[in-house]
């Protein structure tokens, strides 16, 4: 259509994908097979491809996807695993008209299965390079934290002598916080996020997707964040929304991930008019593309559906996530 292919051509930045939730029943279950992987046998789920993908169109909440997340996961053993991965994922987003792509992983979910943080980063490395190379996206990597496990086993890895050369050497810029978030709130990792300060890191955390706006501004005050993941439930928090306005704070807004994770109840009642009307930045981001049924021009055009967003409108938020990426002023300069 002509509005997907006017959404398509804009120089759009994505800062929020999970590479492994790019991972699709069908390359699951190819790995699990080359791997050795038993998938579990007392969920009918995980009989075929087909009937993992039906599985995921009724998640119920974040904790109920994130179960399939983790399993997910576990196929990927191997660093070319990884890599194909997140070639898959940069392929797709270079279709999708993507420029700019600052990507997430959750290097605790492999190394807790045995799987060496150097192996993930290895695969994501090369892919990332090739992505440069072969597609023209810049790219960024940001080390996630999982907040449901205690918060002095993040610090262990984070000071991990892989992991910090990881992240002195530039080859991860970034740092994430992820996984259940009630319970977990972000005060929980003040001192990891000092730490990362300290290391010139950029910072950024998951919060108010399904926890309150208290969890917004805990991660602004007590973690330094920049940049807040989600943060849809900043609209029920008026004075804090106009603080996050003020400073051009940029949320990364996922429409289709809270409709599926059923943290709204369908793409009208997520709050982009409002975050529109009350000059907040944000970005349309994909999350778990495998998982929520698009990558992110389906969220656009899921946007554009729900909004009819002006053509200057859709200018001023892709505007919004040229300005809020965390690439360098030069690369800035070119896409804007
Ligand atoms: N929220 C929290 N953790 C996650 C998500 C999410 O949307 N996707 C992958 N891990
Ligand atoms: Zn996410």
């Amino acid at each position: 259509s002509p509005v997907r292919e006017f959404l398509r051509c804009l120089p759009k930045c994505e800062h929020h994908i999970h590479l492994e939730g790019a991972l699709t029943p069908d390359v699951l279950f190819s790995l699990a097979a080359k791997n050795n992987i038993t998938l579990p046998q007392d969920d009918e789920a995980f009989k075929s491809p087909a009937s993992l993908l039906e599985r995921y169109q009724s998640f119920t909440s974040l904790d109920d996807f994130l179960h399939y997340y983790y399993i997910g996961m576990s196929a990927l053993v191997t660093a070319s695993d990884f890599e194909d991965l997140a070639w898959d994922y940069f392929q797709h987003a270079s279709a999708d008209g993507v420029v700019h792509a600052e990507v997430f992983f959750d290097p605790q979910a492999h190394t807790a299965r045995g799987i060496k943080y150097n192996t993930v980063i290895e695969g994501f490395t090369h892919a990332c390079k090739r992505a440069e190379k072969e597609l023209g996206i810049t790219t960024l990597l940001t080390c996630c934290f999982l907040r449901h496990l205690p918060p002095k086993d993040c610090l262990e890895l984070f000071e991990d002598e892989d992991v910090q050369k990881s992240y002195k050497s530039g080859v991860v810029q970034a740092i994430g916080l992820d996984s259940s978030e009630k319970p977990f709130p972000p005060e929980n990792f003040t001192e990891l996020y000092r730490k990362a300060n300290a290391l010139g890191l950029k910072l950024t955390a998951h919060a108010g997707e399904e926890a309150p706006a208290s969890y917004i501004s805990s991660a602004l005050r007590n973690l330094g964040v920049t940049r807040i993941d989600h943060g849809i439930q900043l609209v029920n928090d008026p004075e804090l929304m106009h603080k996050v306005a003020s400073e051009k704070t940029m949320l990364t807004v996922c429409p289709l991930s809270n409709v599926v994770l059923r943290c709204v109840d369908t793409i009208k009642d997520v709050p982009i008019r409002k975050l529109l009307d009350a000059g907040v930045q944000f970005s349309i981001n994909s999350d778990d593309p495998a998982y929520f049924g698009g990558y992110i021009l389906d969220n656009y055009v899921a946007v554009h559906e729900a909004f009819a967003l002006s053509v200057k409108e859709w200018e001023s938020v892709v505007r919004a996530g040229i300005e809020g990426s965390w690439c360098g002023a030069a690369r800035k300069e070119q896409l804007l």
